[in-house]
């Protein structure tokens, strides 16, 4: 019977190479901190995760939605000691331990699946990562005996020339016998650096007469540890370019995909089409057929089938099915357009709900508002919603009415169904339906008869 491994996540160093107020493992790549990174791909493995954390890293407690239990290392003395911590905190585990560092984002759930299968392939107490991550690289090196067994690992800093020109480097994951590890934890001993190497257990296990196998991933990538914010640009890279492939083979289609970036949890349909320098944040979800971009950020917003956003920004907003916006169209949080929904240049639309078929084809301002069906909204129409007492009231169109160009709605103000505002007026009080209303202010002046459809 196998139980789930315990998976230990060290988050406790200060990160100092980061030169930040903000610990290291909160800082975001592609959509969310390294943390949460490494923690999903623990929940993939189905592992149950203790996250060692610090005084100074104990803002990143806030990721762990009490999924994960956390100990406290303090002060924080070496990545060893990390470990040591971790098992006190978790007395009666038994079984696999799985050790990742907080700042290794990239290593994928297949690869510490298949550290554990094997480690107990080899019946070994230790199986490492490993990579060839060419010359010249702050890793450990991974030095083997004359039989090419692992013997040990040395850190960079540490090595010899000689050492440090070994291509086989430490990405610093770990699977190990449980039982083995808190033994050999309590044993480690602070180095030269004065801090306690988890690297060390390498040296310890062979030592001891037990075997230590070594896993060499294809992709060294995979083991990109964060230390500085170059290597979070980089690790944030190669996290976007995964995320595209992984939509890519779903089919959604990117033209030009390098230079558009799709967060972590943002939900494509199949045949969405993203075009060239999109954003697409947060929560967002767009509908098949549905066309972003060219040069559109979507944060946080629902687009449904078949729609169109071109160099338009939507936040927090909601499109039904068949709307189209842009070029330079921004939604706002509660903005909600109804299916077929058209808004053309330069238009804003906040907390507003605009109805089926509304159309807001030129530069507007519809904020506080819910517009009906079919609207149309002329050139330059504003909601003036912000009242000179600073509050912010409403303003309310009726189905098929047409405001003209120019009109401004002093809210808190109701133009009716099948109304008129002609250009240019100023609307301070209601307009009933079937009305044009013309003026400044606007005065009613005949009934609106629509005419006869043949
Ligand atoms: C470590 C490895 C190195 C490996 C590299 C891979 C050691 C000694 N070295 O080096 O062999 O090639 O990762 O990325 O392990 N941490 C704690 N408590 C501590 C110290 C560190 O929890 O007392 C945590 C850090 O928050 C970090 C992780 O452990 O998430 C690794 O520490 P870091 O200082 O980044 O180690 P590296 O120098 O990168
Ligand atoms: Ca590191």
């Amino acid at each position: 019977m196998s139980r789930s491994p315990l998976g230990i996540v060290l988050a406790a160093g200060l990160g100092t190479r980061m030169r930040s107020q903000t610990p290291k493992v909160m800082h975001s790549a592609a959509g969310r901190p390294l943390l949460a990174w490494i923690l999903g791909t623990l929940a993939e493995v189905g592992a149950r995760p203790v996250v060692v954390l610090s005084r100074e890293s104990e803002p990143a407690r806030a990721l762990l939605n009490g999924e994960a239990t956390f100990a406290m290392q303090d002060p924080p003395r070496g990545t060893g000691d990390a470990v040591r911590v971790a098992l006190e905190s978790v007395k009666d585990a038994r079984g696999e331990a799985l050790i990742v560092y907080g700042d290794t984002p990239l290593v994928r759930a297949e690869t510490l699946r298949a550290l554990i299968a094997l480690r107990a392939e080899r019946s070994a107490v230790l199986a490492i990562l490993s990579g060839e991550v060419g010359a010249d690289n702050a890793y450990g090196r991974i030095v083997r005996n004359a039989s090419g067994d692992v013997a040990r690992i040395v850190e960079a800093r540490l090595a010899t020339t000689t050492e440090k020109a070994l291509a086989e480097s430490n990405l610093g994951a770990y699977a190990a016998d449980l039982e083995w590890l808190r033994g050999a934890v309590t044993r480690l001993r602070a180095n030269e650096t004065g801090e306690i190497f988890l690297t060390d257990l390498v040296a310890l296990a062979v030592g001891d007469g037990r075997r230590v196998a070594a896993h060499l991933v294809a992709d060294p990538q995979e083991g990109r540890g964060v230390n500085t914010r170059v290597e979070l640009a980089t690790a944030e890279q190669a996290l976007y370019q995964r995320i595209r492939e992984r939509h890519m083979l779903a089919g959604v289609t990117f033209h030009d995909p390098a230079s558009s970036f799709v967060g972590a949890d943002v939900e494509l349909a199949p045949d969405v089409v993203i075009e060239r320098g999109s954003l697409l944040e947060g929560k967002t979800r767009v509908g098949s057929g549905t066309r972003i971009g060219p040069y559109s950020v979507l944060r946080d917003t629902t687009v449904g089938e078949n729609c169109k956003a071109e160099m338009s920004v939507l936040e927090g907003a909601t499109l039904e099915d068949d709307c189209r916006i842009g070029p330079f169209g921004h939604l706002r949080p509660g903005a909600y357009l109804e299916r077929g929904v058209e808004m053309g240049n330069y238009g804003e639309v906040k907390a507003a709900r605009l109805g089926a078929g509304t159309k807001m084809h030129h530069f507007g301002y519809v904020g506080d508002a819910s517009v009906g069906k079919r609207v149309n909204i002329g050139a330059g129409t504003i909601t003036m919603n912000y009242t000179a007492k600073r509050t912010k009231e409403r303003t309310e169109i009726g189905d098929d009415a047409f405001i003209g160009s120019d009109s401004l709605l002093r809210a808190p103000v109701r133009v009716g169904n099948r109304s008129i505002t002609g250009g240019g007026s100023v609307v301070t009080k209601d307009v009933p339906d079937d009305t044009v209303a013309v003026g400044v202010p606007a005065r009613a002046i005949k009934k609106n008869q629509p005419k006869q459809k043949a």
